[in-house]
């Protein structure tokens, strides 16, 4: 078993804004209302801070802003506003996502102003302010470990967006930090949390497919992205590009490389493997009762990949097959529809397609669970499960070692499609048997000073 005590030594947490903090707490009314504002005592309300105010916030923002016992105080993003960019609806930044905040405790409040959360340009910053209680990790993938570990480090509860790593090694660093500092994770595969999803997979693990043979995981197709040669652009104002980049390969700027594109680029992201594939394979996971193992083999069934000069490069069609060790087979395709997956068995299948629950026979789908069959644990709010969970100090519905197996399959599925072939992949050891070649594509170096040290 491999042993991979990590401890983050990225840059220190900058203490020099814990005092600016502290005068802004002062200030803001947020410590005013705290009746107010849900009646929930200050003692009772957990402070969130959002790293990451992009494409993804849209969502993640209401959702934490609905919570009566949630206050969030702090939006951190490298982008200060959305202004220049294409589609400024789209791209949020820190600016107009604090703005947001800021308004929908003002009319909650029923005051005209109210600026008790705070924007910040650097996430630092935001684990050094003492009273921020948990993060919701909303940055590309590339970043996602070493927030986690710093985070974790920071004594704060982590939410962290799926994919939950850029390499599987990151997984081992992650899990190490929460459970060393004992801090509450949940993975942002929300899916978990959909009524649908439990039954359909509560349906498979109490057999009305009978004996699962094949499972195919539906992925939607990727662009290709600028042409051969297409040119660097200057860094819009406003844009901190180097923090961007962080532990990422140093690389020309471009707009496309950036702001919700970066997912098709293998520097930051695995495309839609583990895009999409973080929802569809994560369903799969929890269906076949896989969470704390995985496939033990997996085989390019030809990907197709954007031609040479692209500056997107991850695969336009995406094609594995994985084997798990009691024979049941995973093919994972770019397929219509484009997200979800189809149990077959011995004596049905089961579908869930973007919410739809489909079946052959049409009565499998609707099949009533007895009482003394499997049922599984219930969240019906992904962010309310894991505000529940910062309060209890239990794990929430996707802890950190289960989002970590999900994306540790979805690696494996990358790896053996840029090497086009099989690869071995042992559940046990967390490692590829007698493959150096697939074994070394589990780690990838940070550019300095960014670092996750064993
Ligand atoms: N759960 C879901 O259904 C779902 C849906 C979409 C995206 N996501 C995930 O959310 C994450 C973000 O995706 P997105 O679509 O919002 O991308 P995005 O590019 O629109 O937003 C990411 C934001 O992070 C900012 N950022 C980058 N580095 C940063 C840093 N060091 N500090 C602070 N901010 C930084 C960027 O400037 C950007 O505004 C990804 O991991 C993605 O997979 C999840």
């Amino acid at each position: 078993m491999r042993v991979r005590n990590s401890r983050t030594a990225a840059p220190a947490v900058r203490r020099r804004t814990v005092l600016k903090a502290a005068l802004a707490a002062v200030a803001s009314p947020s410590l005013v209302p705290s009746l107010v504002l849900g009646g929930h005592a200050p003692s009772n309300r957990i402070n969130v801070g959002f790293l990451g105010a992009g494409n993804q916030s849209r969502v993640e923002l209401p959702s934490m802003l609905r919570l009566d016992d949630v206050q969030v105080v702090a939006i951190c993003d490298v982008n200060k506003g959305s202004y220049g960019y294409a589609r400024p609806e789209h791209f949020l930044g820190r600016d107009p996502v604090c703005e947001q905040a800021n308004a929908f405790y003002a009319k909650k409040l029923g005051v005209g102003t109210y600026n008790g959360c705070a924007a910040y340009a650097d996430f630092r910053d935001v684990l050094a302010r003492n009273d921020v209680d948990a993060v919701m990790i909303v940055t590309p993938d590339h970043w996602h470990a070493i927030m986690t570990v710093m985070a974790a480090e920071a004594g704060k509860d982590i939410y962290c967006q799926k994919p939950m790593t850029l390499t599987v090694d990151e997984g081992h660093a992650m899990i190490d930090a929460v459970r060393r500092h004992g801090r509450v994770f949940q993975t942002g595969s929300q899916y978990r949390s959909h009524a649908a999803v439990r039954r359909v997979c509560e349906l498979v693990r109490n057999g009305r497919v009978g004996q699962v043979r094949r499972v195919v995981s539906f992925v939607p197709g990727a662009p290709v992205g600028p042409g051969p040669g297409w040119e660097p652009a200057p860094v819009h104002d406003g844009f901190d590009y180097d923090l961007w980049l962080g532990p990422a390969p140093e690389a020309p700027y471009h707009e496309d490389r950036c702001l919700y594109r970066f997912r098709f680029i293998l520097d930051y992201s695995g495309g839609q493997v583990t895009n999409t594939g973080a929802h569809s394979n994560d369903i799969v996971q929890w269906a076949l009762g896989t969470d704390d193992t995985g496939p033990v083999e997996f085989e390019d069934q030809g990907a197709v990949w954007p031609p040479e000069g692209h500056l997107f490069n991850t695969a336009v069609r995406t094609h594995f097959r994985a084997r798990y060790a009691n024979g049941i087979e995973l093919i994972c395709k770019t397929h219509d529809p484009s997200f979800g997956g189809r149990f077959e068995g011995t004596e049905g299948w089961l579908q869930y397609a973007w919410r739809e629950v489909t079946s052959e026979p049409e009565s499998l789908k609707d099949s009533v669970l007895g009482p003394d069959e499997l049922h599984l644990p219930v969240s019906d709010n992904h962010y309310r499960n894991f505000v529940d969970a910062v309060k209890s100090r239990e794990d929430p519905i996707e802890p950190v070692e289960v989002g970590h197996r999900t994306t540790t399959l979805c690696h494996l599925g990358n790896i053996a499609m840029l090497l086009g072939r099989k690869v071995p992949w042992d559940p046990a050891t967390q490692s590829c048997p007698n493959d150096p070649e697939a074994e070394s594509m589990l780690q990838r170096p940070y550019r300095a000073p960014w670092r996750l040290t064993g």
